[in-house]
């Protein structure tokens, strides 16, 4: 642990669980009235499938390397397996970030990828035990050679203690086609570990993400989950939730908003802690810096002029906890 986390962990009551508390159930007051202000203002630092600029995403040296670029959480996408295990990966298949077409050439479908036929190995056609025999890392550099899918609970063991975790519910909906109910694993991985309630997890706290809001009503709903949920927003998602009745609809099963940062400006991010809602936009990269400079620039301007309460960046060593001069 580095003296800078120690210091954070000291300063802030020993807990980025009471930092993530109080960030994503924002003390703001609704209906447009001047907002209280949380106790802490600390911008948080979601590590974007771990330190994934210089480590393969959804490795557990990626998410290593995260802590150790001081994340205040790391993300795992999350996928099930054909025997019902968690595993973090962002797609639906093997295919981009293993050697799975080597090692189990035959055992693919056809698919159509923009509508040309394409061979397609699913996370979902593999036991754990085939998708462990997998090279997760030479993909992206061979000096990550031998990197493996970590499950869920692999993730976990790791970053439990040192920073949140900030799972995302990947396409429950076709895995719900095949038998699976990823929300009820969800929580049933996080209450094996005693971190499905907010009180029980001081010093890992857990904020769940979806894209299907679906997913979400479920998890605060049927599941009655205590845990802060975050929609996130595409896109496509644009129209139905980033206006007034959009954000007052989400309001009623998340606790914060995590929209494509193209999305956003300054107006909706007020409106959106008007409501009481966090704003997490995703996702931060120094490959493309749209128009800024530098990443560094484009966290700044987010996160000090816009005023995001968080997000999401492939580059944590980058994030500016204080504002940079453009
Ligand atoms: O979860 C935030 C961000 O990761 C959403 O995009 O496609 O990278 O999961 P994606
Ligand atoms: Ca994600």
């Amino acid at each position: 642990m580095t003296p800078a986390r120690r210091n954070f962990l000291k300063l802030f009551g020993s807990s980025i669980g009471i930092i993530a508390a109080e960030t994503f159930a924002p003390a703001r007051a609704q209906g447009g009235a001047k907002a209280s202000v949380p106790t802490t203002s600390r911008k948080l630092l979601i590590a974007h499938r771990g330190a994934s600029a210089y480590a393969p995403e959804h490795t557990l040296e990626s998410y290593q390397l995260a802590l150790k670029q001081d994340a205040d959480f790391v993300e795992p996408d999350l996928q099930i397996t054909r025997d019902g295990v968690l595993v973090c990966l962002h797609d639906l298949t093997l295919d981009r970030t293993t050697n799975v077409k080597e090692v189990f050439p035959r055992d693919f479908r056809e698919g159509l990828v923009d509508g040309t036929p394409t061979r397609l190995w699913y996370v979902t056609d593999f036991t754990l035990r085939q998708i462990k025999q997998l090279d997760a890392g030479s993909w992206f550099n061979v000096k990550f050679k031998g990197a493996r899918v970590p499950t869920f609970q692999e993730a976990i063991d790791l970053v439990r203690g040192k920073a949140g975790l900030y799972p995302e519910t990947k396409a429950p909906e076709v895995y719900s086609q095949h038998g699976f109910d990823m929300e009820r694993l969800v929580l049933n991985v996080l209450k094996k570990n005693r971190l499905d309630q907010r009180s029980a997890a001081r010093h890992t706290p857990v904020i769940i993400q979806s894209f299907s809001p679906k997913s979400l009503r479920k998890l605060s709903g049927t599941l009655k989950t205590k845990l802060p949920l975050v929609l996130l927003i595409g896109e496509e998602g644009r129209a139905r939730w980033l206006t007034a009745a959009g954000l007052a609809e989400a309001k009623q099963f998340a606790s914060g908003i995590g929209p494509a940062k193209a999305l956003l400006n300054k107006s909706l991010v007020m409106q959106a802690h008007a409501l009481g809602l966090s704003v997490t936009p995703y996702t931060f990269r120094s490959s493309n810096p749209g128009r800024f400079k530098t990443v560094r620039e484009e966290m700044s301007y987010y996160l000090h002029t816009l005023d995001v309460d968080a997000l999401f960046t492939d580059n944590p060593d980058l994030f500016p906890r204080a504002p940079v001069k453009e």
